[in-house]
């Protein structure tokens, strides 16, 4: 539910995801609605909502045709509903020493030729919480939490 409820929050434009009290979206790009063409370069940031206090964060990024409704159980878009996959990197928390891969400064639209101007595609950030670093123990597996924005091609 908490995965529906951010997905929602973010198609519908709101700039704080309900339930995630950390969470600093403000300042994440693309925001909803960039225009994006095949082989553009665009800006990309995240600020982690790091709900488990970990110190590092890792996320993926995706593209699809359609907004995600649920992820796998590694936590990714599942096989043939993603047009590009971006990569897996780690975001450093309570201003610890980075490490690699970071989260690059940009992306790079894949073709989307075959799509019309004026559709959507969905641009989605998958954040984890890796096992055991949840308060409540060595135990606790794996979370996921996703937000998504709609892009627009041009
Ligand atoms: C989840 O999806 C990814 C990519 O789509 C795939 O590589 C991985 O094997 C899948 N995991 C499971 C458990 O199916």
């Amino acid at each position: 539910m908490r995965f529906l409820l951010s997905s929602v929050a973010a198609l519908a434009g709101f700039s704080v995801v309900a339930g995630a009290p950390n969470a600093k979206r403000s300042s994440d790009a693309p925001s909803a609605g960039t225009s994006i063409t095949s082989g553009e370069s665009i800006p990309f940031n995240y600020v982690d909502s790091n709900w488990c206090h970990e110190g590092y964060t890792p996320i993926t990024m995706w593209l699809s045709e359609a907004a995600p409704t649920g992820l796998n159980a590694t936590g990714d878009l599942p096989d043939g509903t993603y047009i590009e996959y971006f990569g897996r990197y780690l975001i450093a928390n309570f201003g610890l020493p980075t490490l690699q891969p970071v989260p690059p400064s940009s992306i790079t639209i894949p073709d989307i030729s075959s799509y019309p101007t004026g559709s959507s595609l969905y641009f989605t950030v998958v954040e984890t919480a890796q096992e055991g670093t949840c308060p409540g123990g060595v135990n606790h597996p794996a979370e996921y939490q996703f937000t998504t924005v709609p892009l627009t091609a041009a």
